[in-house]
């Protein structure tokens, strides 16, 4: 490296070290090796790529897990206890959840085994092993072949991977493709079915601070349980059973308590979900001025209905906090992301990098003849594609996704040719579903939704992409929406548990396609037909263009930039990144230390704000100082504390590793003034916000006095 810059002019050399941002990237484990492991141990990390990721021996990536659908967790003994994030448990923990027996409120420790609660769905994943598989996939793909026939032949040589690979459905297979598709990997899974509820701290640890503190740093969010996999007695997967036995990994994390100093190596490994890093200025232009003002709008309008009934009422706020933090975990995100780019002055940023791009072209005349059209191209797809993903972006956020609609969509089974016992069997399932629905259901705060929904999409969006039952409003209503919304709710089956009962009671083969005619089921059918009808050939078509060209773009720019690593794109695949615990400046003026304490959830108690009623059993302790081993060497309990890991959503639950691959933290959340990191990165502003792994064992020890899964770990003093 140094020889090199040697050769560059001072100008250059500028450039350069503006291209490798310390910190940022989503690593590919199987390549750490070539590209990142002497990088990772200059800053510190003790161990080699083969302790991380290997096909030879036990290695830490067989004590990781897709927890779920969408979160990681991570192995902490040798009995298959799994380590994930509060808000990853929270629909298991809310499902055992009553009013007697309210895990939500008080937590819920098993003491054994045999209290330990089994959770049908839940599965946990481990990666058997990676495999770059580009030539197979791209096997016959010519870089003449239209994006149909090269979507099919690719198609058909997965088909082949995934016979070839699964050992008789003993794994799954999945391949993904990388860079746009210039590169695929395969991935070999295998997943457990028996996990169980270990341990769940209260709400008022495992949310502390809510929607209020959520994307923000300091925190002080205890956003922790415990779960744990059972096997068939040879240790392989197996439905739940009474006779399954706790799993035996192959590897699970020792545990530090050590603590972490600013400046120590942390390194995060887990399955990010999404990243778009290569956006060009177009896209972001697009994201920052049309995509997210609208979706962040609609939310907003949501969020301001759904609370005002929540604070009204204790039973509507029980029934919607679940939906509330759904809708505000990325309305809060949106906005954060788009001070982000601002501040970051992300479209200029890419207007030079694409400028500069363009410069290069013109000087190498066979780079020119491939990629010289790639951006004239993408201005004029994102031209014309932004009123289309307004459009889309209307009928998602506002109608699609309101709870009514999503209900009246699992009746659609009932429209086709039924035989009685198929017929039995979906209105069964029919019958579960609403049960649950009606359960989180307020009729008063849904009408509210409908109406305001509806009204923001009729205001914004083009005729040309109105529900044909729309026009009632307009015919039948004389352009009263309020009158229109009343005759939705009186004459629907679909918004009463009563109305719908009646109507399961008198269900017949016959009377089935009755439910056709049901007001909200139109509506709902109308807008499934606009979207299917009038929109999705059209995102379907623009999202080939764009992903030929982002994979000409990116080749292009691999080109352009050959000493620059370039990261693949979060995919929800197995990723390493690496950084150090860092403090940070939000704003001109304000500073932020890189860790929290007990003392900051004192200052933050009030037995008025549900999100901040610290259980009174904490503040004993706190007024005790009554924190064992689990103290820092200053003699207070750290809770939280921020990296510089370059992490997205999925890494919920991922472990925070230090340099001698010890367990020190949990990684849950990132800070407000780095949700642009998605879609670019700052090395100042960006930190990952994770809970010391020391305040977990202080809760489930000292708190829940479950000393009997702290013997089961390996606590490294
Ligand atoms: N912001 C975190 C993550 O994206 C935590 C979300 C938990 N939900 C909430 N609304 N508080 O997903
Ligand atoms: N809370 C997020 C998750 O559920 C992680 C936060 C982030 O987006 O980095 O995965």
């Amino acid at each position: 490296m140094l020889i090199k810059i040697k050769l560059f002019t001072i100008s250059a050399l500028i450039f350069l070290t503006s291209l490798v941002r310390s910190d940022e990237g989503m690593w590919i484990p199987l390549l750490l090796k070539k590209y990142n492991i002497e990088d990772m141990q200059k800053k510190g990390f003790k161990l080699s790529a083969e302790d991380i990721y290997s096909v030879n021996q036990a290695c830490m990536k067989d004590a990781i897990v897709i927890f779920g659908r969408g979160c990681t967790g991570e192995l902490i003994s040798d009995k298959g206890l799994v380590l994930t994030n509060h808000h990853c448990g929270y629909g298991q923990i809310q499902s055992h959840s009553t009013i007697e027996k309210d895990y939500l409120t008080n937590g819920f420790w098993a003491m054994n085994n045999s209290e330990e609660l089994s959770n049908p769905g839940l599965t946990v994943t481990f990666l058997i092993r990676m495999e770059d598989v580009t030539e197979k996939a791209l096997e016959g793909v010519k870089v003449s072949d239209d994006e149909v026939r090269r979507e099919r032949l690719i198609k058909q040589n997965i088909t082949k991977l995934e016979e070839e690979n699964s050992e008789g459905k003993k794994y799954e297979i999945s391949v993904k493709p990388f860079y746009y598709g210039n590169e695929y990997y395969m991935f070999v899974y295998q997943t457990y079915k028996d996990v169980r509820l270990v341990g769940a701290p209260h709400s008022s640890i495992g949310k502390f601070g809510g929607d209020t503190d959520n994307w923000m740093w300091p925190r002080h969010t205890g956003d922790f349980s415990l779960f744990r996999i059972y096997a068939d007695k040879n240790n392989n997967p197996a439905e739940y059973s009474p006779e399954n036995v706790p799993y035996k990994p192959k590897m699970f994390f020792p545990i530090s308590l050590k603590g972490v100093k600013k400046g120590d190596f942390t390194m995060v490994f887990g399955y990010p979900g999404t990243t778009e890093q290569y956006l060009t200025s177009h896209a972001v232009k697009m994201i920052m001025e049309d995509s997210n003002p609208h979706k962040i709008n609609i939310r907003k309008i949501k969020l301001d209905i759904m609370k005002a009934d929540m604070d009204a009422s204790d039973a509507v706020r029980i029934q919607y906090s679940s939906k509330y933090a759904g809708v505000a975990n990325y309305w809060k995100k949106w906005i954060g992301e788009n001070k982000g780019l601002k501040k970051l002055d992300a479209v200029r940023k890419k207007q030079e990098l694409e400028e500069r791009f363009s410069n290069w072209l013109k000087t190498k005349r066979e780079m020119n003849t491939i990629y010289g059209n790639v951006l004239v191209n993408f201005e004029k797809i994102y031209r014309e594609f932004t009123p289309i993903q307004t459009t889309y972006d209307y009928i998602s956020e506002a109608l699609l996704s309101l709870d009514l609609i999503k209900f009246a969509g699992n009746f659609r089974e009932l429209s086709g040719e039924l035989t009685e016992d198929q017929l039995i069997e979906i209105s069964n399932s029919l019958k579960g579903k609403a049960k649950a629905f009606f359960k989180d259901y307020n009729l008063p705060t849904s009408k509210k939704l409908v109406t305001a929904m509806i009204k923001i999409y009729r205001d914004s969006v083009s005729t040309e992409y109105h529900p044909e039952a729309f026009k009632m409003i307009n015919s039948k209503f004389k352009g009263d929406l309020n009158k229109y919304v009343d005759y939705l709710f009186e004459n629907s089956i679909l918004v009463s548990n009563e109305k719908l009962d009646g109507f399961f009671e008198k269900l017949s083969v016959k009377s089935a396609k009755k439910i056709l005619e049901d007001p909200v089921y139109k509506i709902y059918a109308d807008i499934v037909n606009v979207y299917v009808d009038k929109l999705l050939f059209a995102l379907r078509s623009n999202d080939s263009k764009l992903n030929t060209l982002y994979r000409q773009y990116i080749n292009g720019l691999r080109e352009f930039q050959k000493d620059k690593i370039f990261y693949p794109d979060a995919n929800f695949t197995m990723r390493i990144t690496y950084g150090q615990v860092d403090d940070y400046y939000p704003n001109d003026g304000v500073f932020y230390e890189h860790f929290t304490t007990l003392k900051g959830i004192m200052e933050k108690d009030d037995p008025a704000i549900y999100d901040y009623d610290v259980p009174q059993k904490l503040r004993e302790l706190y007024a005790k100082k009554d924190y064992g081993r689990y103290a820092d060497a200053d003699g207070s309990m750290h809770v939280c504390f921020i990296a510089s890991n370059h992490t997205t959503g999925g890494n919920s639950g991922s472990p925070v590793i230090n340099a001698n691959g010890e367990l020190i933290g949990l990684n849950f959340d990132r800070n407000w003034e780095g949700t642009m990191s998605d879609i670019m990165y700052n090395p100042d502003q960006c930190r990952n916000i994770s809970m010391d792994v020391r305040y977990l064992l202080f809760i489930i020890d000292k708190f829940a006095g479950a000393s009997h899964l702290i013997e089961e770990m390996n606590i490294i003093e």
